[in-house]
């Protein structure tokens, strides 16, 4: 049976200030958000009623907006505020929470100076995001045809809708060759991430990852960083080529949907899910529940 439409799920979203019915939540057709890319957001989970890293999400979302020259009307403690209410009037604890922020109807064209600044904030339950059987024996990755683009080409550090054009085409392309996702090179040729995910190698019991010097430095890969040095496991973050993606033993993802998921293929080359990769699996299942105090401190 075919999965319910997520315009007819049902609930209230929050939007601009007050909840209004699911089937309600609007935009006009000549928003500039969707016809120029000038939207932004934001993906985050709650477990056990706890949003995890509220805060952060919360900042990257306005910093988000000012990289593309807006700023979001209300504050960061407002956008906390509305994300816990929207939890709790949805009556969910282990939920996906999704804040989105775009340049209104005012003008259209490519000037939109003064167009009102929207923002929305939806939560429902969502499981993890790859196929729980997928995820212990592994994800296989095609590499992408698309490069993530040269910082002089667009504000990476910003999780504008307008940069995910690049990974739904890529995503697309490996799901129509059987893979589950697609890694994608930068703009040198070296290796930056998957379509939704910081990537992550295992090397003769060392993690080596990517310099996020032109994509997303995501909050699951900085928590995962402190999660592994906090066990006393060496990361090193550096340019990484994919002449040497056939030299590692592990390689996993980390993402707020995504998690901590295992690799066991890109394009042909296989890896195991080793130690290294369980133990951060279970040492990210415990920070982000509420009752695991410690682990938090380590997870920063
Ligand atoms: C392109 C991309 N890179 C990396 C990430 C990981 O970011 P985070 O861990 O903050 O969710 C995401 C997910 O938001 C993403 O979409």
């Amino acid at each position: 049976m075919a999965a319910t439409p997520f315009d007819q799920l049902s609930g209230d979203i929050w939007y601009d200030g007050t909840f209004v019915p699911w089937s309600d939540a609007k935009l006009h057709i000549l928003s500039h958000g969707l016809h120029y890319g000038s939207s932004v957001f934001e993906g985050e989970r709650a477990y056990g009623g706890r949003i995890f890293k509220s805060e952060a999400h919360t900042e990257r979302l306005l910093e988000s907006g000012r990289m593309l020259g807006f700023e979001i009307p209300w504050t960061a403690d407002q956008i906390n505020a509305a994300k816990e209410e929207t939890l709790a009037r949805m009556q969910l604890t282990d939920a996906y929470i999704r804040p989105v922020a775009w340049r209104g109807s005012e003008m259209m064209g490519i000037s939109a100076q003064k167009n009102t600044i929207h923002l929305a904030i939806a939560a429902w339950e969502w499981p993890s995001y790859f196929k729980p059987e997928e995820r212990l024996k592994g994800i296989r990755l095609d590499l992408a045809e698309y490069r993530r683009p040269d910082p002089q080409t667009a504000p990476y550090k910003a999780k504008a809708a307008g940069l995910y054009m690049i990974c739904t085409i890529s995503k697309h392309a490996a799901e129509s060759k059987g893979y589950t996702d697609a890694l994608m090179l930068d703009w040198r040729g070296h290796v930056a991430e998957a379509t939704g995910a910081n990537v992550f190698f295992i090397k003769d019991g060392a993690i080596h990852t990517p310099t996020p010097d032109c994509f997303l430095n995501g909050i699951t890969r900085q928590t995962v960083m402190d999660l592994a040095r906090a066990r006393g496991i060496e990361v090193i973050e550096r340019t990484i080529l994919p002449e040497e993606l056939s030299g590692f033993e592990q390689c996993f993802v980390t993402g707020t949907a995504a998690e901590v998921t295992p690799v066991s293929e890109i394009n042909g080359t296989t890896y195991q899910v080793g130690e290294i990769i369980k133990t951060l699996m279970e040492d990210y299942d415990a920070a982000v529940r509420p009752e695991a105090p410690a682990l938090q401190a380590a997870a920063g």
